[in-house]
């Protein structure tokens, strides 16, 4: 997997395929590895860049109690795009990987040609979701990354599970370091709402949502596509939310017809 580095950390990524660039980010908690259905699926059609974010599958972790936010996310990917002397990119994020994308787009909106947002939502947290963050960032520190490998699977996925896709998920999750976690459950703690990105948006904006998302369902995703003019919004039958991976024909349909004019 090749690497670059900044401030110190060594940041993996994957850079697969030919055509206009992709830039895609994953979710919590998991990593880049999460877009091989896409990476396999697009690989004659476009370039897919999708980064390890800090902490996550093979980058560099910041110390323990850190803070991570989203806004540093989005520097190491916007760090990444200089690295390979890439401008303008399509960029594509799923649950935190779309808070991401959207404090990206507050950053750089200039660098982004359209919008993929997939189980995501543009609002922060309300007081109750804050307090379970702070709840979770703190069971991370005492009783490590089982906590999340406990229950998040079956939040992630819809409910029965694909067996070897939840043996995936359970994996990938054990693996990630619990400091890491951590500090990205603060950052998310700490986002602030992105409604004002979205409606100062005016570029092409696909957003997807799997049928029986119940970490960011429906509603959540109708709200940001009512904010942009044009958008498409898409619902992913039988999928949770990770529909990337739990539907990944239907997920990969949607992607390449709205990415379409992009390929010319
Ligand atoms: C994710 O899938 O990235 C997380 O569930 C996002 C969140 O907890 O808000």
């Amino acid at each position: 997997m090749p690497t670059f580095h900044r401030d110190g950390r060594t940041l993996h990524f994957l850079d697969e395929g030919d055509g206009p660039p992709l830039l895609l980010l994953h979710a919590f908690p998991l990593h880049a590895e999460q877009w091989r259905p896409q990476l396999e699926a697009f690989r004659g059609e476009l370039r897919i860049i999708a980064p390890d974010l800090r902490g996550f599958g093979g980058s560099s972790a910041d110390p323990q109690g850190a803070t991570v936010q989203m806004s540093d996310f989005a520097d190491d990917a916007l760090a990444l795009l200089d690295h390979l002397g890439i401008e303008e990119v399509a960029l594509g994020g799923v649950s935190m990987g779309g808070y991401v994308a959207l404090a990206l787009l507050r950053t750089e909106p200039s660098r982004v040609r359209a919008l993929v947002l997939s189980d995501t939502q543009m609002s922060a947290d309300d007081e109750a979701g804050k307090q379970k963050r702070s709840e979770t960032a703190q069971a991370l520190g005492t009783r490590g990354i089982q906590v999340l490998a406990e229950s998040m699977p079956q939040k992630l996925l819809a409910q029965p599970p694909q067996p070897e896709l939840d043996a995936r998920i359970r994996g990938w999750i054990s693996q990630t370091s619990a400091e890491a976690a951590a500090a990205a459950t603060r950052g998310m703690r700490e986002r602030t709402d992105a409604r004002d990105i979205l409606a100062r948006y005016a570029g092409p904006l696909l957003v997807v949502v799997g049928e029986h998302d119940g970490i960011t369902p429906l509603a959540k995703a109708q709200e940001m596509a009512d904010l942009v003019k044009g958008s498409t919004l898409k619902v992913i039958p039988g999928a949770g939310h990770l529909p990337n991976l739990e539907r990944p024909d239907a997920f990969n349909e949607a992607l390449r017809s709205f990415l379409a004019p992009l390929r010319g």
